[in-house]
């Protein structure tokens, strides 16, 4: 488990830091005017021009304390320049961008970092990404996101740590702890920005920005934990979401910021906006103008404005009129300064930020390359069509719109990155095999939303040549991310037709799939023999898939969220509750075949569709390999113990199959009977190992009471003595069981 970050690992070091920090915001906010004060509650982006032509007066005069994208080096440090020499309080400024997977150097979109279930990977992706950020300038970020997704629709899901809670809470706190360094001091280290407080992953229907409705425990229990994990990591700043909760926008709730943040949680980091959600207030009806929205985010507890400007026109006036308490103002500039100084930016002159590498590091590469590797999921893998062996091949045909697309592998959200880092599933596989085999290569279709099949029977005649077909399918870039969501997530434009065409070659064909979802599937999974899931892996996309496609290495990847057959089934995930009617594993009901004036009662009653299997095309937590993986043998330390003692649960995990591989074993949890109903299986821990072949090892988990406890029906985290159910496995559906109880003390 990963340790809590501070800028000095001493308790005692922390205290006199955190003293000397008070006492140096304290001492800077004493000379302070309310207007300066209010000038370190704007995040100002910059107008056209230079950025220091429209926001160098506004710095010089202290009524700007953060910019947000302005990455050129030299403006970073002109502005910053600005700050320090020329306004009147000398108070460098925070600056601020979307680094969310990568600057320059792109890693897998973070919910295809979420698939390689490695914390410690996720770790250095955000790490190199601060790096080449912090050489321009930048010392904040507006990540990690940490919306819990369960629907696929959603653009957004690209950026999300997937459904799952546990999965979330590690990822959280591990890209906190990339981002943040050691110390926010260090070189390198950028203040992270979690995101979006809270509950935006559950907009209606996955459409961005819509209402979302969820019921307290659930936000309890899955919404808010991966933010408490990523505070307690000491993450420096949150941002609010745009939706509204239960009817108050989350930009003015003050439950949510007050009490869980605050008084709960003891966060002592700095809230910021989203990008015009104060003025947004008024749209969604809580205020009636700009003023009232001011008043009703300050006073919810929104320390910083972005890009709008309502607190710039009207919060000097409201703390004069006293509808803003001066000390809600003092307490918001204390909370940034603090950040500021966390940051080391009044000890080191930071308008001298370092010189941008020109070209990405090898160590920033092969961070890519890993995670890119990890990410992805070998969804399907019939009569071991993959790895494909240069061997027994003397031509390949590499079709579809996204096998030479260096671009759109980079996904949602790379503002800065460099398409020219980039290398294609194509040129991955050139540079892998294309000395010994003969390459064919067929867009087949312009783009993947393309309808113009006139390429088709040029791709059909390669597949004809070749000995096997690698068909690289998905969704451009701009399908997923903000504001671009999808109401039908099959494969867009006529890429199942493309399917069909290449199947009726005969030839072995292996799906590579890049996208920034869960796509539904079921129209291709009996029309190619593999599927390798890569979401959009990155800059190293091309060298990690030629890998696994040519087994250099076995993929490992496994998905952070389920696949469902058709998007009728949405939401669908694994940790759903049982409800009183739950499926049978046998309720499969063809809708063609149900008797004409059928008996109401006779299809089965329960909880499903009647025209499609009730369960996921791809369940969560699986993924398979190029060897086979043998669970057996899990052992409970105790059928019965104290609820204070921790509760060993042990596997014997064998290598059984050809080649050296990792592997994620997962551990999985039902507490069966409760003061609440509780999901039917709540993943509980995860491990990832490599086994050569004919190796075996007993994986080793220890589980806490406390680790089973939920936010129940008195508003607290409860938890419950009594009897629970665990599994270990490769994926959500493990077999291999057992039961114990805990009792009182
Ligand atoms: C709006 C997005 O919701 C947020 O995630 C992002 O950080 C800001 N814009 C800044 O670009």
């Amino acid at each position: 488990m990963c340790s809590m970050t501070t800028d000095d690992p001493h308790p005692a070091a922390v205290a006199s830091t955190s003293t000397r920090i008070a006492d140096r915001v304290a001492a800077l906010m004493a000379r302070m005017s309310l207007e300066e004060k209010i000038g370190q509650m704007v995040l100002a982006q910059p107008g056209e021009g230079p950025p220091a032509d429209t926001l160098g007066g506004p710095v010089r005069d202290g009524r700007v304390g953060a910019i947000v994208n302005v990455v050129e080096r030299d403006a970073v440090s002109e502005l910053q320049r600005i700050a320090v020499a020329e306004s009147r309080l000398g108070i460098p400024l925070l600056v601020g961008r979307d680094v969310i997977h990568g600057f320059r150097t792109i890693l897998p979109i973070p919910l295809g970092q979420a698939a390689s279930w490695n914390p410690e990977l996720v770790r250095a992706a955000a790490a190199v990404a601060a790096q080449e950020a912090a050489e321009v300038g930048i010392n904040w970020t507006f990540a990690p996101m940490l919306d819990i997704a369960r629907d696929p629709r959603w653009g957004r899901i690209a950026e999300s740590p997937g459904e799952d809670v546990f999965l979330a809470n590690r990822l959280a706190a591990a890209m906190v702890q990339g981002f943040q360094g050691e110390s926010l001091a260090e070189p390198g280290s950028i203040a992270a920005c979690v995101k979006h407080f809270a509950g935006y992953g559950a907009v209606e229907s996955g459409r961005d920005y819509a209402t979302t409705n969820i019921p307290e425990n659930e936000l309890h229990n899955v919404y808010l934990p991966p933010f408490k994990a990523a505070i307690d990591q000491g993450a420096a700043s949150l941002m609010t979401s745009f939706s509204d909760l239960d009817g108050i926008p989350a930009t003015a709730h003050a439950g949510l910021l007050r009490e869980v943040l605050r008084a709960q949680w003891s966060f002592d980091g700095f809230v910021v906006s989203d990008w015009h959600s104060i003025p947004q207030l008024s749209v969604h009806g809580l205020t009636a103008d700009d003023r009232e929205a001011a008043v009703a985010a300050a006073n919810a507890g929104v320390d910083m404005e972005m890009a709008s400007d309502t607190y710039a026109r009207h919060l000097a006036e409201a703390v004069e009129s006293g509808v803003v308490a001066p000390e809600t103002v003092d307490a918001a500039v204390a909370r940034i300064l603090a950040i500021k100084f966390r940051l080391g930016l009044f000890d080191s002159p930071p308008d001298k930020v370092g010189v941008a590498a020109q070209a990405a590091s090898d160590h920033a590469l092969e961070v890519a390359e890993k995670a890119a590797r990890q990410s992805v999921v070998l969804l399907q893998n019939r009569d071991g069509a993959l790895p494909l062996k240069p061997s027994e091949l003397s031509s390949l045909a590499v079709i579809g719109p996204l096998a030479d697309a260096a671009y759109e592998q980079l996904g949602t959200w790379i503002f800065d990155g460099d398409p020219e880092r980039s290398i294609s599933v194509l040129a991955g596989i050139r540079a892998r095999v294309g000395q010994h085999l003969d390459l064919l290569h067929e867009p087949a279709l312009a783009t993947s939303r393309s309808r113009e099949t006139g390429g088709f029977d040029e791709a059909v005649a390669a597949a004809r040549r070749a000995d096997a077909v690698v068909l690289c399918l998905g969704e451009e870039s701009i399908l997923s991310g903000e504001a671009h969501s999808r109401a039908d997530i099959d494969l867009p434009g006529a890429q199942v037709e493309l399917v069909r065409r290449i199947r009726g070659c005969g030839k072995p064909v292996v799906a590579v799939i890049l996208a920034g979802r869960p796509l539904t599937l079921a129209n291709i999974v009996d029309e190619v023999d593999a599927i390798l899931y890569a979401w959009h892996p990155g800059s190293m996309g091309g060298p990690a898939i030629a890998d696994l496609l040519f087994g250099v290495e076995s993929p490992s990847g496994k998905l952070p969220v389920t696949f469902p057959r058709t998007v009728g089934q949405i939401p669908l995930y694994y940790n759903a509750r049982n409800t009183g009617k739950p499926p049978r594993p046998e309720t499969v009901v063809n809708i063609d075949e149900i008797p004409v004036r059928a008996p109401q009662t006779s299809l089965g009653m329960s909880a499903f569709h009647l025209d499609v299997d009730h369960t996921p095309l791809f369940a969560f937590g699986h993924g398979l390999s190029y060897t086979r993986f043998e669970y057996s043998d899990l052992r409970l330390s105790a059928a019965r113990l104290p609820l204070a003692d921790a509760l060993i649960v042990s596997v014997r995990l064998r290598n059984a199959g050809p080649c050296s591989a990792e592997e994620v074993v997962q551990l999985y949890v039902r507490d069966p009977v409760a003061s609440i109903t509780r999901p039917v299986r709540e993943l509980k821990g995860f491990q990832r190992l490599r086994l050569a072949p004919g190796q075996a090892e007993r994986v080793e988990f220890q589980l806490h009471a406390d680790d089973l406890s939920f936010y129940g029906r008195q508003q607290r985290r409860v938890v419950e003595p009594g009897r629970f159910q665990v599994w270990i496995g490769g994926s959500s559906n493990a077999e291999l069981g057992g039961e114990f109880e805990w009792v009182e003390n």
